[in-house]
């Protein structure tokens, strides 16, 4: 067996292109041999500033120390029993732990699955089984995973459920408040939130209110685009949905562990949803995800009818506890002031180059959209595609987002120095002048 840190990128590539599938796609063409904070080193030695976290998996960083260590710990102990079989500490522990910090003062509960998209998943098995209602309302650009009903609950066609169909039934679509693009041709604050009201309307168009179990919907677009609704909007869809008795589900898998600098995206927000669902960030790259929700609701499925061999693995959990730990008041003020600089760097981007439409986030969460004129803004999307390519080459990784894949997304580590934040974005700032010079040519 050779050992893969002798290999070069390319003859792994090679190797890649001939035993795994062209489905599960690829940003960049190296492969990893160790990685640190912010930082990832690829097979030959080269690092690259890693604004991507792995898709918002590394908000305490690549490899932290207290995670390393939780992982050891626990692996010498005991790798796997399956919960349903016998039973751990560390399980128990994390979810006594969201139940404690997630939005709501009321008894909740947690289960462990591993993936987003399973949390996802259960959560609309328990609303279903809590509120014996079949429908699901899901939003406009909306992601929620790649499993059959992660995907119908997805927004955006290309590339996630082109040729995949038929999808699951039942899943309604609002418009979201998308206001650099508002559906419905209004302009905040005059608007008066008009597209949250809406939902009174699409139970007269689209599906009866006393049929819908649970509304879904992400705090801040993260696929769809990094979009941020205004103030108010949560508030209202909210108070629209116990009115007819709809549970209301917040998707924190890419928003949430200290990603806005605050540890869940909902507290941005007058809101208090009913399940909030984590993952990604939440065990800092091992598979994790949670449903956290009133316990009333999270008790209502029969003993047996939710499960699943690995879901809150041990070592998943343990590491999830020393996340939960590291994301303390001292890093999320600094998860704070890393947005406050981020926003003042894109801002001031924003203010010298006529291609940024829109900068948006909330903390550290942050983006932009990238217009060929401001005016019309019809999305850059092939210029965006160059500007993640030419980041890469100069050792910048960075991922576009978007319906258009026009917007540019920053999850960087919030562990990020100073040096490599100035670094990062000079590199965007150098590339972002080539590809606007390239345009114009
Ligand atoms: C908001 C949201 N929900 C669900 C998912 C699916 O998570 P996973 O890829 O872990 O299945 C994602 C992944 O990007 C996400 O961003």
């Amino acid at each position: 067996m050779l050992n893969a840190a002798n290999r070069t990128n390319q003859e792994l590539m090679s190797l890649r292109q001939e035993h795994v599938p062209s489905g599960p796609f690829n940003i960049t063409p190296i492969f990893a041999r160790r990685a640190k904070g912010a930082v990832i080193e690829d097979v030959e030695g080269r690092e690259y500033l890693d604004f991507t976290g792995g898709i918002g998996v590394e908000n305490v960083g690549h490899c932290a120390e207290q995670v390393v260590g939780a992982i050891k710990e626990q692996a010498e102990q005991f790798i796997h029993t399956c919960f349903h079989v016998v039973m751990y500490e560390p399980y128990i522990e994390l979810a006594k732990r969201l139940n404690e910090v997630t939005p709501g003062d009321f008894p909740k509960k947690t289960m462990f699955v591993n993936s987003g998209a399973e949390a996802v998943e259960n959560s609309i098995k328990i609303a279903r089984y809590a509120t014996k209602r079949p429908a699901i309302i899901a939003f406009q650009n909306a992601f929620h995973g790649r499993t059959y009903m992660g995907m119908t609950l997805t927004s955006q066609v290309k590339p996630y459920k082109w040729g995949f169909g038929p999808f699951c039934p039942e899943v309604y679509r609002m418009p979201y408040a998308y206001c650099y693009r508002c559906p419905f041709g209004l302009e905040y604050p005059s608007c008066e939130i008009h597209c949250a009201d809406y939902l009174e309307e699409f139970f007269i168009g689209h599906i009866a209110a006393d049929s819908v179990a649970v509304l879904i919907v992400e705090p801040v677009q993260g696929e769809g685009g990094f979009i941020v609704p205004p103030q108010g909007y949560f508030t209202k869809l909210k108070a629209i949905c116990e009115r007819h008795g709809i549970l209301f589900t917040m998707d924190e898998i890419q928003a949430g562990m200290g990603r806005t600098g605050k540890l869940f995206a909902t507290e941005h927000f007058d809101v208090i949803p009913d399940i909030i669902l984590t993952g990604k960030s939440i065990a800092a790259g091992l598979p994790l995800a949670g449903i956290t929700g009133r316990a009333e609701l999270m008790d209502s499925p029969h003993a047996g009818g939710l499960g699943s061999t690995y879901g809150g693995n041990p070592i998943a959990c343990k590491a999830g506890l020393a996340v939960m730990d590291m994301l303390n008041p001292d890093m999320l003020a600094s998860a704070e002031t890393l947005g406050d600089k981020l926003h003042k760097k894109l801002t001031d981007l924003q203010s010298r180059y006529e291609i940024i439409g829109d900068v948006r986030g909330l903390g550290p969460m942050i983006g932009m959209e990238l217009v060929k004129d401001r005016k019309s803004k019809e999305p850059a999307s092939d210029e965006a595609g160059d500007l993640v390519r030419r980041c890469y080459d100069k050792g910048l990784i960075i991922l576009s987002c978007g319906p258009h894949h026009n917007a540019i997304r920053i999850l960087v580590p919030l562990v990020i120095t100073d040096e490599q934040l100035e670094r990062g974005v000079a590199i965007f700032e150098d590339s972002l002048k080539e590809t606007v010079l390239s345009q114009n040519k």
